[in-house]
Order: C-alpha cells, then sequence, then structure tokens
C-alpha cells in the first residue's frame, strides 16, 4: 500500500515539510518498481534517486537547523548518519540480489513487501520522532 503525506506529519518549515513529500513519493515509486523486478535498471534508479534525494535533504535539515540555533544539532546529525548507514545497506543487499540474473528478481520480489516495510518505517519514524521535535522552533518568530 502506498503512504500519503498526512497533517500529522507536518513539522512547519515549507522546505522540510514539501522535501519530506517527495520522499514518501519516492517509497511510493520504490514500492512500485518492486513489483517488476524482472527490470532491475528501474528498481536500482528508484533505490539510487531515494538515496541521493536523502542525502540532499538531510543537509538541507541541517542548515536549517543552523540557521535556526536547533539544541539538538549534534544528536539529529548522527540520526541522519545512522539512517543513510541503513539505507546503504539495505540498497546493497537489494542491488546484490539483482547482480544474479536468474534467482535475482524472484528474490527481490520475495522480500518487496519488507523492503517497503523498512523504508516506510525508516522515514516516518524518523519525521515523527525526531523531525517533529523542531516543530516548535518553527512557531515562534525567527530572528537573525
Ligand atoms: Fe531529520
Amino acid at each position: 500500500m502506498p503512504i500519503f503525506w498526512r497533517p500529522q506529519l507536518k513539522i512547519g518549515n515549507e522546505e522540510i515539510d514539501s522535501d519530506h513529500r517527495y520522499l514518501i513519493l519516492l517509497i511510493n515509486t520504490v514500492e512500485l518498481v518492486l513489483r517488476f523486478p524482472e527490470n532491475p535498471k528501474h528498481v536500482e534508479a528508484a533505490l539510487d534517486e531515494l538515496h541521493r534525494y536523502a542525502e540532499h535533504h538531510f543537509e538541507r535539515e541541517e542548515r536549517i537547523q543552523i540557521a535556526w540555533g536547533y539544541r539538538h544539532l549534534d544528536d539529529h546529525k548522527n540520526e541522519h548518519r545512522k539512517l543513510l548507514e541503513a539505507l546503504d545497506a539495505l540498497i546493497g543487499r537489494v542491488k546484490l540480489a539483482l547482480a544474479d540474473p536468474t534467482s535475482g528478481p524472484e528474490t527481490v520480489k520475495a522480500q518487496s513487501q519488507e523492503i517497503t516495510g523498512f523504508l516506510r518505517k525508516w522515514l516516518i519514524d524518523h519525521v515523527l520522532k525526531s523531525d517533529m521535535q523542531m516543530a516548535d522552533l518553527f512557531r515562534k518568530p525567527h530572528i537573525t
């Protein structure tokens, strides 16, 4: 089942919220291409785009946190690093499976629910538990 952005996910910063919306779309795209792993290039392209944008988004979020003087920046950066490591490990595992043209597509198909479940939790847990702690920051006027 695809996931959709919902108001409970709103942090209150337009750039961060629109990045989260796009990351959700990318996870839905991964879910879609996993139905057709016989086209490994599509699976790889979707995973690579998710990785590229997650990296870009985490950097953007950290820049915003610096600009707003966010107190938990170090912890948050650390969490982003761990999230990217977990994503790297997952992508590496899928690509390794797909490298075998005989059994790869079937292996990936069999794991597709587990993969998309992991990615949904990977993003949504971070947004709700960690990013949401920033919401207070954006409710106050920003003085630079
Ligand atoms: Fe974050």
